[in-house]
């Protein structure tokens, strides 16, 4: 045993730990110098065999060469530890506005903007408001006797079924029954219960249905209620405001037609329709050639949703309306699909 094979273990060994390329090989590297079957281990395993004199001056120069390997492997696996790091793909540029600053690949929109629907109820209630409207607001969660009872359908009536209802299912047994209301008509109730007239108001708002989702239909949708009463209202007054209305949103000319049509809470009930935008009646492909597009329910207000809300039967008269939201925007931005709304594909929301 000689400092010259000392001296050749270690020069082949730092030499290979700089060959190494990558941490694997480094680590099968470290094995072989300095593992249990190292060359190195069997040296200084057989150390206690030697003379006194060469213990003296080999000891340490093996101590010494197995340091330097080790330091040597310590430094080589951090070189390779920096080069295997991406740091170039988690920089983070601080200074960067905060919606594209976190992933510089992709750039994400960040600013965002109102909905469709929302824009298109905001406008509907400046235009009311302009004209002497209070925006009034109810629950999602409707008992059976606002959404039903007080706008004269009792439990046995048949157009129940014209409004397929999402029931709660309550725990304890309750007096009230709960749902989903079906339509923002229960506001009228919840209002008049508490104002006194003359009031108008509209009541934009969420309503659910239980149904088959198609083109046009939603089991979730967008309402906007218009009531108003007063002791001598006629449907005069009510096609005044809803005229005055739909020119106002369309920014023209809008003639509305009335048809005969049946809501319980109504007497007489109507069919609002408007001409057609596009065409003004003449017929295109947006009104499939109709020339009117149906918007929604209305009519003067029963006399006995006036007396369940409270109010002396006879001594007051109003009109009311239930309008689709999302038919209106569909006009307004020439939309064909209904679904879009709420399909929550940004395509189609980021346009707006
Ligand atoms: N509530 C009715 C519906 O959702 C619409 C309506 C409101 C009809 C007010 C008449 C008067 O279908």
């Amino acid at each position: 045993m000689s400092q010259k094979k000392l001296e050749k273990i270690l020069q082949e060994g730092l030499q290979s730990i700089q060959k190494a390329s990558n941490e694997v090989d480094l680590m099968m590297v470290e094995v072989r110098l300095l593992g249990r079957k190292s060359e190195l281990s069997a040296l200084l395993k057989g150390l206690k065999d030697l003379s006194p004199e060469e213990k003296r001056t080999l000891g340490p120069a093996m101590n010494a060469a197995k340091q330097q390997l080790t330091q040597s492997l310590a430094e080589k696996r951090e070189q390779l530890q920096e080069a295997d790091h991406d740091w170039e793909a988690e920089r983070i540029d601080v200074t960067l506005p905060s919606s594209i600053g976190l992933n510089r690949k992709k750039r994400i929109s960040g600013v965002g903007h109102q909905h469709p629907l929302t824009t298109i109820t905001r406008e509907i209630e400046d235009i009311f408001t302009s004209m002497g409207f209070e925006i009034a607001d109810g629950p999602e969660v409707e008992t059976e006797f606002y959404n039903f009872d007080a706008l004269n359908m009792p439990a046995d009536h048949p157009a129940r079924d014209m409004q397929d209802t999402f029931w709660l299912q309550m725990k304890k047994e309750s007096e009230d029954r709960f749902l989903l209301r079906t339509h923002t008509s229960p506001v009228q109730i919840r209002y008049m219960q508490t104002h006194t007239p003359p009031l108008r108001i509209i009541v934009p708002g969420r309503v659910f249905r239980n149904e088959a989702t198609d083109t046009t239909h939603e089991h979730t949708f967008y309402q906007f209620e218009c009531l108003m009463v007063s002791d001598d209202i006629s449907v005069a007054n009510f096609k005044a405001v809803g005229e005055m209305f739909f020119s106002r949103f369309f920014g023209q000319e809008t003639t509305i037609r009335l048809r005969p049509s049946f809501f319980p809470f109504v007497e007489p009930g109507f069919e609002f329709d408007i001409a057609c935008t596009l065409c003004h009646g003449v017929g295109c492909s947006a009104c499939k050639q109709v020339g009117w597009i149906e918007i929604g329910g209305a009519g003067m207000v029963h006399q006995k949703v006036l007396v369940a809300a409270g109010y002396e039967r006879d001594r007051y008269q109003g009109f009311a309306w239930g309008f689709g939201t999302p038919r209106l925007a569909m006009m307004k931005y020439h939309i064909p699909d209904g679904r879009l709304f709420q399909s929550g594909d940004l395509r189609f929301i980021n346009q707006f």
